[in-house]
């Protein structure tokens, strides 16, 4: 009784435990929503979801607040009332930011700062309202400038507003109350105009207005001519040039000793990689325990694979040694009684009798030196022959 109520206690622990065990690892471990507002965004950006946010309110509430009254007119009546109205404004109010996942925090706010200024907008004639971006950002809010215009004031950006930078870059703070209005360059492009290629970038195509830089091959480094590995003007580390191929890759592995004796080598364009070897090996050439040079201590090769030598195999033995002393036991116990009393000696015979078939019947059932049988047999080995 003692066993089984341990046993019970044992499958509840279980039960208890295991299910919490998995779910913990099914969590994430990264907060969605903190992830989602990796990227802070500057004032203007924030009045532009802002307005964005408002104008999808103003959709939202296009069709009126009545729909379904009593008669059409009824209905068309309400609709018109309601377009201009204090409520429509705050059923777009309730409703802004609402939908804004990422700049919630941001959007909230800039709808604060423009409240009055909403509601100076909203009073004007519906028909001559000015752009909501315009008012709200540019003339009221003022952090943001109408397009290739930067700075405090709005300066317009230098060059010609119809291929800015050559086609090639931003002007610093375009848009924004920010900025100086110089040129920040894609990626491959420099100069002040960004009308030169970047290092490690050649050119490709050039006219008067126009440049198209593109990246050199991988293997190069201080520039090139073309695109190819034979255009490098030097290989980066890693590669050896060759007069007929160019930069070409160096086998490191090839090089004796490059890692530390339990780990193996993996090349790589450029460079090299030690991995440790799986536990099983002492010494590999690869991943795995079927790359093992030798085993390590407590494994042993079965065809390609380092077995791990089982402990338990000792230890069911000595059950199964376990067992058989206690039948002998029994039946000696058996032995003793029967000459004493026939009818109760006969009695437990029968009972370690049926205890003893009862038993081995449960062990064959459950497999317990059978599956030991099976687990030590090499099914690799079947697939040798
Ligand atoms: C403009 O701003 C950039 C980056 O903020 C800076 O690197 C650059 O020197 C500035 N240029 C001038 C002319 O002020």
């Amino acid at each position: 009784m003692v066993m089984n109520t341990k046993n019970v206690l044992k499958c509840v622990f279980a039960f208890a435990i295991l299910p919490t065990g998995i779910c913990t690892v099914r969590t994430p471990a990264v907060n969605p929503s903190i992830l989602a507002q990796s990227k802070p965004i500057g004032d203007c950006q924030a009045c532009k979801v802002f307005v964005e946010s408002f104008k999808q309110g103003l959709e939202r509430t296009a069709r009126g607040k009545y729909e379904g009254g009593d008669a059409a007119w009824e209905e068309e009546k309400l609709k018109k009332s309601y377009k201009r109205s204090e409520m429509r404004l705050i059923d777009i109010q309730d409703g802004i930011c609402k939908d804004e996942t990422k700049h919630s925090v941001q959007c909230h706010h800039m709808a604060e700062k423009s409240e009055e200024f909403i509601e100076e907008w909203w009073a004007q004639d519906p028909d001559e309202s000015t752009d909501l971006f315009s008012y709200i950002c540019v003339e009221r809010l003022k952090v943001c400038c109408p397009t290739h215009h930067y700075g405090k004031d709005c300066t317009p950006c230098p060059g010609n507003h119809e291929n800015l930078c050559s086609g090639n870059g931003k002007c610093r703070g375009d848009g924004t109350r920010k900025g100086n209005g110089t040129c920040l360059c894609d990626a491959g492009y420099t100069g002040e105009n960004c009308d030169h290629c970047d290092i490690d970038y050649y050119q490709m195509y050039k006219d008067s207005a126009k440049i198209v830089c593109s990246q050199c091959h991988f293997s190069c480094t201080g520039g090139c001519r073309h695109g190819t590995q034979r255009d490098c003007v030097a290989c980066k580390a890693g590669f050896i040039f060759d007069l007929d191929e160019g930069c070409l890759d160096v086998n490191e592995c090839e090089e004796p000793n490059k890692c530390s004796k339990d780990e193996f080598c993996m090349n790589s364009l450029g460079s090299y990689a030690c991995t440790a070897c799986d536990k099983s090996c002492k010494g590999c050439h690869g991943d795995g325990p079927d790359m093992c040079r030798k085993c390590a201590k407590g494994y042993s090769k079965k065809g390609e694979f380092c077995i791990q030598d089982r402990e338990d195999e000792d230890q069911s033995e000595k059950l199964t040694h376990t067992r058989y002393m206690t039948y002998i036991g029994l039946l000696i116990a058996t032995g003793i009684l029967l000459p004493k009393s026939t009818s109760l000696g006969s009695l437990v015979g029968a009972m370690v009798l049926s205890y003893i078939l009862g038993a081995e019947y449960y062990c064959m059932i459950n497999g317990h030196t059978g599956l030991v049988d099976l687990k030590d047999f090499d099914l690799m080995q079947l697939f040798h022959y």
